[in-house]
Parts: structure tokens; C-alpha cells; sequence
């Protein structure tokens, strides 16, 4: 029958490939959130638009022809026909990502959106930072993937007290997540949401856990 599970977490909780290997399971299709405020982001920086004009970032986002695969074998993403999949993961999209994040007309478009993306499909994983608590509220499991700093850092490939370029890329992820919050809260879980602390869980064990959370 439908199944809807709405998974939340920080950045390097390893919510996506979790996400993925659950939908696998449960043979469901998967929606990746991030990548839609990533390639909306690609879109406003390709058009030269200023990302600090709020006005404008809420209207390339009305304007984006956004596509977006929902299996969770065939990752792409496409703006007005362009296969944007890779250009969305470069540094310069996660260093401009959170102008979007934040933009609340922006946001409101793209819930709006993802609501559809759901709706269309039967059994669906949606993967984001607001899915337990404002995309998919009614979802039948509602799970938050957290893991401590220093799990999250190295799932990164990074390391507390590891050379500069460490030092500077944890500064940024942190930095972003931090911006991000004050948007979204993704740091506690909601009433009824169920928090899965991965810290100390290795891939497969993480997994197990988030499945036991939606048979719960
Ligand atoms: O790479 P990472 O896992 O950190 O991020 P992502 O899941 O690819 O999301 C990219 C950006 O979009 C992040 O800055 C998120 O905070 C933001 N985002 C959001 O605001 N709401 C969502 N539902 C999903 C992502």
C-alpha cells in the first residue's frame, strides 16, 4: 500500500545514501530536497541574478523549469532540459545554497512542489531538513538522522584538528548548517518524530535502524 517516510538531518548524517538504500528496500521511489535548492540555486547564479536580491531568488524559483528524478537508482536533475546532476554538488552551489535555504517565498514554492512530487507517487523517502515537519507532516514514519559533529565531519572525510583545508571546509559546513537553522529546525525532532543517532552506527547498522523506525 502507500507508504510516505519523511527523513530530516544535518549535513553528513548520511541522510542521502540512508535515504536511498531505505527507498531500495522498501521499493519506493526517493526525493533528494537538497538537490531542488541546489539546482535552483544553479539556475539563479546561470542567469547572472543577484542572490541577495530576495525578490529575484523567489522568482527564479517560480520561473524553474526543475526536473528531478525520483529514482533513487538514477540520480538527475535537469533545469529547462539541462542535466545540471553534477554542477549542483560543486563548491560554488554549497557556498551560495543557504541564500535560497533561507529565502521564504523560495521555500514555500519549492514545499509546494515537493507536496506534488509525493502525491504522484505511491511509496515515496523524501530526504530534506523540514520533511518531518512541514512538507510531509501526515508521513507514516518521521524520522531525524543526527549524528555528533565529529561523525558528521568524518563521514566528510574530514577531522576535528586536521589540516587547514579541514579546518576551513568544516568551518564551512558547520557555517551552512548553522545559517540554514535559522530557517529550518533540524537539530531536535518535532512531536512525533523519531530521532536516529547514526554517531556510533556503521552504514548497514544505520539502516536497520531507520527501517525499524518505519515498522515501528
Ligand atoms: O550537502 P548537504 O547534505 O549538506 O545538503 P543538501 O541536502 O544537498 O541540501 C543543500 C542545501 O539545501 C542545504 O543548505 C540545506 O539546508 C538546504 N535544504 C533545505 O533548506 N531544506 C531542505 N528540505 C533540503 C535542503
Amino acid at each position: 500500500g502507500r507508504i510516505v517516510v519523511a527523513i530530516d538531518g544535518p549535513s553528513g548524517s548520511g541522510k542521502s545514501s540512508v535515504s536511498k538504500a531505505v527507498a531500495r528496500t522498501l521499493n519506493a521511489a526517493y526525493l533528494d530536497t537538497g538537490a531542488m535548492y541546489r539546482a535552483i540555486t544553479f539556475s539563479v547564479l546561470a542567469e547572472g541574478a543577484d542572490l541577495n536580491d530576495a525578490a529575484a531568488v523567489a522568482q527564479a524559483v517560480r520561473d524553474a523549469q526543475l526536473q528531478i528524478s525520483v529514482d533513487p537508482d538514477a540520480e538527475l536533475v535537469q533545469i529547462a532540459g539541462q542535466d545540471v546532476t553534477q554542477a549542483i554538488r560543486e563548491p560554488r552551489i554549497s557556498e551560495n545554497v543557504s541564500a535560497v535555504a533561507t529565502n521564504l517565498e523560495a521555500r514555500a514554492e519549492l514545499v509546494r512542489r515537493q507536496q506534488e512530487i509525493i502525491a504522484a507517487n505511491e511509496r515515496i523517502v523524501a530526504e530534506g531538513r523540514d520533511i518531518t515537519t512541514v512538507v510531509a507532516p501526515d508521513a507514516d514514519a518521521r524520522i531525524l538522522l543526527t549524528a555528533s559533529e565529529e561523525a558528521r565531519l568524518r563521514r566528510r572525510g574530514l577531522q576535528l584538528g586536521g589540516t587547514q583545508n579541514d579546518a576551513q571546509l568544516e568551518a564551512q559546513v558547520l557555517a551552512r548548517d548553522a545559517k540554514d537553522s535559522t530557517v529550518v529546525n533540524f537539530t531536535e525532532a518535532a512531536d512525533g518524530v523519531m530521532t536516529v543517532d547514526s554517531s556510533d552506527l556503521d552504514f548497514e547498522q544505520t539502516i536497520a535502524a531507520v527501517l525499524d523506525a518505519v515498522q515501528a
